[in-house]
């Protein structure tokens, strides 16, 4: 296990009927801006609840932000920000409307531009101040409700950033506000958080028992609940177990101290940057492509995964890694996310844009190792056709 630090300060307030908490948990005297995404959270009822919740504090709507939200939308955030004097930020929806609120915190208080923000990768964003905020997660999925992390889409390209600053005061995760979420969101959601795990734990073996059985306690449970949850409206008890998997699969404790592989995030990024395709449906699409590619990289802790995830234990070393890479994509298919892209309509033009693009974004040296190419990229996409 190498060296490393944990620092997480996000209060999780978990369950059903707590919005009422609110009240204890943003300052009484603060001038609020309450973020949202395209309407869902008006259309069900989730905005009232949240208002009534905030009591007689002064309060701004700012409503619009889009999926894989767009520099120029939160700019107009940032505007309203300074000209109302708000101090406190409530992000109310799921991962584009956490991240967007995260960008605003920051980009309210920066004396640069707030676009070079979005150059320092997977580096702090070297900041001195932002504005304090919370979440009403209402889809699980990315783990932004617990982590410093947002992904923006500016110049049409989708560009991460973090900072211990923007860590939620609270996230509120409340399952009954996750009932409305259309189907093909449980599963781009499932997947997401799926791999986030992946990307932490299917590396290069380490000592880290910890951090890799809990990595794998996240995966059995997403694999047993993630799919009741996506057909059973119904199931409270799967329902909450899937919320709270999302989250621990990127709240920062699985990755610690370990090696990470962002590979498969840096080919959906761009899949979703240029053809549009819904975040976490990008990555089961590449995932069991690039596990086969990579086989024999990632043989040590496939065989684990195979053993200790899949429960395969006939067979040999090779059959088992087998196994496990056709179950994750049979998993995936389950869920209905068919896993070529050619049914995206992504043909060898495309490719060729995706590695173009890739290039462009100096992501050329990828993985745990920084030992894949953007020929292994190709070899990934020919492999998904
Ligand atoms: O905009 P509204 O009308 O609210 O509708 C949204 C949106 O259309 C809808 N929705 C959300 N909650 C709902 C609901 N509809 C009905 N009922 C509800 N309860 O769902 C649609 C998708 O929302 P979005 O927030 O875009 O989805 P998700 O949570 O998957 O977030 C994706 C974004 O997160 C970034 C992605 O790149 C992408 O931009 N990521 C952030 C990460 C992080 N902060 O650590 C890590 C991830 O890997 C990821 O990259
Ligand atoms: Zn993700």
């Amino acid at each position: 296990m190498n060296n490393f630090d944990f620092y997480n300060p996000t209060h999780i307030v978990f369950g059903q009927n707590r919005l009422n908490e609110l009240d204890k948990l943003v300052p009484a005297k603060a001038r609020v801006m309450v973020l949202y995404g395209g309407g869902s959270v008006k259309q069900h009822g989730t905005l009232d609840k949240v208002l009534s919740g905030l009591g007689d504090r002064c309060v701004v709507e700012f409503g619009g932000i889009e999926p894989n939200p767009k520099f120029e939308t939160l700019m107009a955030a940032v505007a309203v920000v300074k000209e109302q004097q708000i101090d406190f930020l409530l992000a109310v929806g799921g991962g584009s409307v956490m991240d967007g609120t995260k960008f605003v915190a920051l980009a309210a208080k920066t004396e640069s531009e707030p676009y070079k923000m979005l150059f320092h990768g997977f580096k702090p964003v070297p900041a001195k101040e932002a504005l304090p905020l919370g979440c009403i997660a209402t889809l699980p999925a990315t783990g932004s409700e617990m982590n410093s992390a947002g992904v923006i889409t500016f110049n049409k390209q989708k560009f991460p950033f973090a900072c211990p600053l923007v860590f939620p005061k609270f996230s509120f995760l409340d399952p009954d506000l996750t009932l409305t979420l259309p189907k093909e969101q449980i599963a781009n959601g499932v997947a997401d958080a799926f791999v986030h795990v992946i990307e932490q734990y299917l590396t290069q073996p380490t000592d880290a028992k910890v951090q890799e059985r809990m990595a794998e306690g996240v995966l059995k449970t997403l694999i047993e609940d993630g799919p009741v949850t996506y057909r059973d409206n119904s199931d409270m008890a799967a329902r909450k177990n899937f919320i709270w998997s999302a989250t621990n699969a990127l709240n920062g404790l699985i990755g610690r101290g370990v090696p990470q592989d962002w590979s498969t995030h840096m080919i959906g990024h761009e899949m979703t940057a240029l053809f549009g395709i819904a975040h976490g449906r990008t990555l089961a699409i590449i995932l069991p492509h690039l596990l086969r590619v990579r086989k024999n990289h990632k043989r040590d802790k496939l065989l684990q995964f195979a053993e200790r995830v899949w429960d395969i234990t006939e067979g040999t070393d090779e059959q088992k890694i087998d196994r496990a890479i056709d179950n994750t994509e049979a998993f995936f298919n389950s869920l209905d996310i068919v896993t070529s892209i050619s049914h995206y309509g992504i043909d060898d033009e495309g490719i060729n844009a995706l590695i173009g693009n890739m290039e462009k974004m100096g992501l050329t040296a990828l993985s745990e190792t920084r030992d894949l190419t953007l020929e292994d990229v190709r070899n990934i996409l020919e492999a998904a056709k």
